[in-house]
């Protein structure tokens, strides 16, 4: 988004159910990623991560976008985007293009893709991105590089992912009305992988499930690809409804309490400790077991975790991620007692996925809902594709807003 002193600086907007977080990305001259700045402001206009109120989300992007700007005392003009949403869907594909025995030629490599891509899609859908998965030559599997190979018959598996073309519109029309230019869009089970895994565990097999306010996002990796993605209409929202609901509570209270005092595996909450809940309205303040509080909170999370369990069992994919078992990021993973009960019902290692293959404040590398933007950064770097144009501020103040917000967070 902008060069200043020849540093090239990325920025990440993660539009989310919960909040719009934007990250804006410095690459240091060694080559690593580092977050020079970040802005993040509720959100209303989203539900279950699709857009459904374009005024409220203008709203939430241009407050995020201020803070980072005010913070990093820079200028952001254009925006690699990240959305999730129930419409987006994840097909394997194969597509085969002859090669008549010479040589793979790099053009062979993307008209077999493209074949790949040729599948039946409902009309309202459009291919977002094409992960390949492996190259066949005349039947022999398991090659990632074709170029130069000889062979009669090039075969293409590839992961495709799609998405409803309308969703991905309004956002874009959320993006420009705020006077930003979209430079690229991702979807969230790509862009946490990028933060949060480690390239052995590609290999060997992981599922990474991002668990955000409206949505969990399911991508199953392995042999340094993505096999499987799904994304569920289920997340933290649905656990504070329910903790409004079971204790007659507003939303708000029923969060704040969640947040302060929740846990998903009953068994870690010890003692008679008690909260005070407020009732609705003029309604009088009451108590509540931290106890019973952890048994709504198991309740949800048990049945989120069982539907992604079907999921990974439907998709034939749980023995694939066995050894390498799951990662979990997105805000609700930050619940205590989630590894624990993940453990039990998937019967494989599970762990909170922190973005580490990027610098930057400590609060943010701690932060499992910030995976997917920190990701973001890092596939927006990846791809390459960004803009860059000037940014507005001097570079006196830049480094001043740099400064202090380092000397705030760290
Ligand atoms: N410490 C915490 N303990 C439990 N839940 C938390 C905690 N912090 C945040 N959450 C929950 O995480 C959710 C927000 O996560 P996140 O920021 O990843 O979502 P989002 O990106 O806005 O939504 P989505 O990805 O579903 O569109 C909320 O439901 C919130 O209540
Ligand atoms: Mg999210």
């Amino acid at each position: 988004m902008a060069r200043r002193d020849e540093r090239e600086l990325w920025v990440a907007l993660d539009i989310g159910t919960s909040k719009c977080r934007v990250l804006v990305g410095q690459v240091m001259p060694e080559g690593h990623m580092e977050v020079i700045s970040e802005g993040v402001a509720e959100c209303r206009g989203v539900n279950r991560g699709d857009v459904v109120n374009i005024e409220a989300t203008i709203t939430a992007i241009r407050r995020a976008v201020e803070n980072a700007e005010q913070l990093g005392s820079c200028r952001i003009g254009s925006v690699n985007v990240g959305t999730s949403g129930p419409h987006i869907q994840g097909h394997n594909s194969t597509g085969v293009a002859p090669v008549r025995g010479r040589e793979v030629t790099q053009k062979d490599v993307e008209s077999v893709i493209d074949a790949a891509k040729a599948v039946l899609i409902p009309a309202d859908q459009r291919i977002f991105h094409v992960i390949p998965q492996e190259f066949m030559v005349d039947g022999r599997d398991g090659i990632h590089d074709a170029v130069g190979m000889h062979g009669v018959r090039l075969e293409a598996r590839v992961h495709l992912i799609t998405g409803s073309e309308g969703a991905q519109l309004n956002v874009r029309k959320c993006v420009e009305r705020s006077d930003l230019v979209l430079d690229n869009f991702f979807v969230p089970h790509i862009t946490a992988a990028e933060a949060v895994l480690l390239p052995e565990e590609r290999a060997l097999g992981v599922g990474l499930i991002d668990i955000g306010a409206g949505t969990s996002d399911i991508a199953i990796h392995r042999g340094g690809a993505i096999r499987h993605s799904a994304v569920l209409a289920m997340g933290g929202n649905l656990v504070t409804n329910d903790i409004s609901m079971a204790f007659r509570t507003p939303a708000p209270s029923a969060e704040q309490i969640k947040i302060e005092h929740g846990c998903a595996w009953p068994q870690m909450v010890t003692g008679n400790d008690v909260i005070e809940v407020r009732g609705v309205g003029e309604g009088p303040v009451r108590q509540l077991s931290r106890q019973t509080l952890s048994e709504v909170i198991w309740a949800r999370y048990d049945e989120i975790f069982r539907f992604i369990l079907r999921e990974l069992r439907r998709s034939e994919t749980d023995e694939m991620i066995k050894s390498g078992g799951l990662v979990l990021t997105g805000g609700a993973a930050a619940m205590p007692g989630v590894v624990e009960l993940a453990e039990q019902i998937f019967d494989m290692p599970v762990r909170i996925g922190l973005p580490h293959n990027i610098s930057g404040p400590d609060a943010l590398l701690r932060d499992p809902s910030a995976a997917a933007a920190a990701g973001l950064l890092l596939a927006a770097h990846r791809v390459g594709l960004q803009r860059p144009r000037d940014s507005g501020a001097n570079a006196a103040q830049w480094l001043k807003g740099v400064k202090e917000w380092f000397a705030k967070n760290f």
